[in-house]
């Protein structure tokens, strides 16, 4: 394989699910190396979670995987950032179809500003395809079980978050 075998999955992780980690697995079957890749935004931050809480859930969800699985955090445009990191495909993950319309916007732009980069969809599996962050969230900040939709680290520090 091409040592550049790198694949960018950028999004915002607030926080990681088991949506997101079978997705990662399922990418590490055709990369080498995927960058789980947070971005950011200082004018328009409305995260439950910090920056480096996010990196820190990332890194300790992937930490069995012999370094395959990156995490980094950024701040301004994927496709300058996927440039710098060496990686020519971006990864998204498509849930429903009311995910696509998002995405394909979003896939055309990056591709406008860098025809070199492509964006490769991968699906959710099927036992995830309802997860999402934003919801996930909702849920546990009413008390609600979210456990086996999120990493077990993720759990506890959404108890902690929305400690009663
Ligand atoms: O998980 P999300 O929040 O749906 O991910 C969206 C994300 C982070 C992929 C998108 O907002 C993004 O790429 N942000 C970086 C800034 C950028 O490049 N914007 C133009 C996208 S066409």
């Amino acid at each position: 394989m091409a040592p550049n075998n790198i694949a960018v999955y950028p999004g915002s992780f607030d926080p990681i699910t088991n949506g997101h980690v079978d997705l990662v697995k399922r990418t590490l079957r055709i990369f080498d190396k995927v960058v789980v890749a947070i971005a950011t935004n200082p004018d328009k931050d409305v995260s439950l979670f910090s920056v480096k809480e996010r990196l820190q859930m990332i890194r300790e969800v992937f930490k069995g995987l012999n370094g395959r699985v990156e995490a980094d955090s950024f701040e301004g445009l994927l496709v300058d950032y996927a440039e710098k990191t060496g990686a020519k495909v971006i990864i998204r993950g498509l849930r429903a179809v009311s995910d696509f319309e998002y995405e394909f916007q979003m896939a055309m732009m990056n591709r406008r500003l860098k025809p070199n980069l492509e964006t490769l969809f991968m699906m959710t599996g099927e036992s995830e395809f309802y997860i999402s962050s934003r919801l996930v969230k909702e849920v546990a900040s009413f008390g609600g079980n979210v456990s086996g939709l999120v990493p077990t680290n993720v759990l506890r520090k959404l108890k902690e978050k929305f400690k009663r």
